[in-house]
């Protein structure tokens, strides 16, 4: 038998006050893509100069505004990326560059100067702040583990003064979600004080569940609990960036987003980390669904895939949503049937809205196609067989 009794089970948050069961999603969020960061690093085959150059080229394309390129003092590699696209002027003016960087001073000059010449950008520094990270990895208490933040805050307030590139902060208490409520929030609070943040130059706050470590209500709640505890909330911009670890990583965004978050972090398709970052395609594509405008550029799936496939050597799964080979197919003759009604019916009706059974949306909208797959087979049934018959 499993042995489940091993497994701890993490806390609810109590917070009655909570008001995000009772919201809709109503507008898209700022999108920032960590393809070139979080979705590399965890690709088997890192992405080479050009790959990341094309992946860079469709981010905007895409209409991504803040891209996170990578983290220039990691690695010779990802500090010639950066070079490559300041050299060849490859970023729009329109586009933030975001670029990742623990806490540590020779790592932060290093940053700056990878960013020599880049009009804008986000510097976006991290600690993990988790009770089991302080006791097992860190052996630091929490006010050592704030301090690392505030040093990290001040030490990019330092070389920022220095630099041309306009440049705002983003912090992120990693292992968030593991973190108790009222350190996260006074951990945030230091560094937004810190870094002096007002209304008119905010700061971004990213409240990452860098593991997905229960069910998305639970992430909502934290969201919400963050989001109504922060003093001068317009000085923050509330960014979630959810992993997928229980492969609840979009109703988690979804959950969040209704808790109070302005800003999502994620990946096409889901690539990321363990089981990955929050696709953004998807949570896209519901909204899309819903009739929100997803303020991206994704009319057409397949080529965003051709690229994506190409450059990470990744498949994208069969039944992915929106993407995948088999998402848009019927098997069963009856649900051939009724799509095959429903479009004459929605023809006929010359009906505003889509309304086809079993297609929440027109595949043709995403540059996809339906595609009934002719089969009989011993779950077609008496009707479906005679569908087929009749049919084909
Ligand atoms: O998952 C995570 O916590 C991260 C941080 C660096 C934001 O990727
Ligand atoms: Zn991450």
């Amino acid at each position: 038998m499993l042995n489940y009794k091993r497994y701890k089970r993490i806390p609810v948050v109590n917070f009655p006050e909570r008001t995000w069961p009772d919201k809709e999603i109503e507008k898209a969020p700022v999108w920032c893509s960590v393809d070139l960061r979080d979705g590399n690093q965890a690709l088997v085959e890192p992405m080479v100069v050009e790959e990341k150059v094309e992946m860079f080229n469709l981010l905007v394309k895409l209409g991504f505004k803040e891209i996170e390129v990578g983290f220039p003092a990691a690695s010779q590699i990802e500090y010639d990326f950066l070079r490559t696209l300041v050299d060849r002027k490859l970023i729009p003016d329109d586009v933030e560059i975001q670029v990742l960087v623990q806490c540590r001073e020779h790592l932060i000059k290093r940053t700056f100067e990878a960013l020599e010449g880049i009009k804008k950008a986000i510097v976006h520094i991290y600690n993990s702040t988790s009770t089991l990270q302080r006791d097992v990895v860190f052996h630091k208490d929490k006010d050592e583990i704030k301090d690392i933040a505030i040093i990290g805050t001040k030490l990019v307030q330092r070389y920022a003064a220095e630099c041309d590139t306009q440049v705002r902060l983003e912090y992120s208490p990693e292992s968030f979600t593991g973190t108790e409520l009222d350190f996260a929030l006074d951990i945030c609070t230091a560094v937004q004080e810190t870094w002096g943040a007002t209304r008119e130059n905010p700061i971004i706050i990213n409240l990452p569940s860098t593991v997905e470590m229960t069910t998305p209500n639970v992430y909502a709640d934290q969201i919400e609990w963050m989001n109504t505890h922060f003093k001068n909330r317009d000085s923050i911009i509330l960014s979630i960036h959810p992993h997928n670890d229980r492969g609840e990583g979009v109703a988690s965004t979804e959950l969040a987003l209704l808790a109070g978050a302005d800003r999502v972090e994620g990946t096409l398709f889901g690539n990321g980390e363990r089981t990955g970052n929050v696709d953004i395609l998807t949570v896209a594509y519901n909204m899309f669904s819903q009739g929100i405008n997803p303020e991206l550029n994704i009319e057409n799936i397949r080529e965003i895939a051709e690229i994506y496939e190409r450059c990470t050597k990744m498949d994208i799964p069969p039944r992915h949503p929106y993407a995948g080979k088999l998402v848009f197919t019927a098997f069963s003759g009856s649900h051939q049937d009724a799509i095959n009604k429903g479009m004459q019916a929605l023809h006929e009706r010359g009906g505003e809205f889509w309304e086809v059974p079993y297609l929440p949306i027109d595949p043709s909208d995403i540059g996809r196609e339906y595609e009934p797959i002719v089969r009989i087979n011993s779950q077609s049934g008496k009707g479906g067989v005679a569908f087929v018959m009749d049919t084909f």
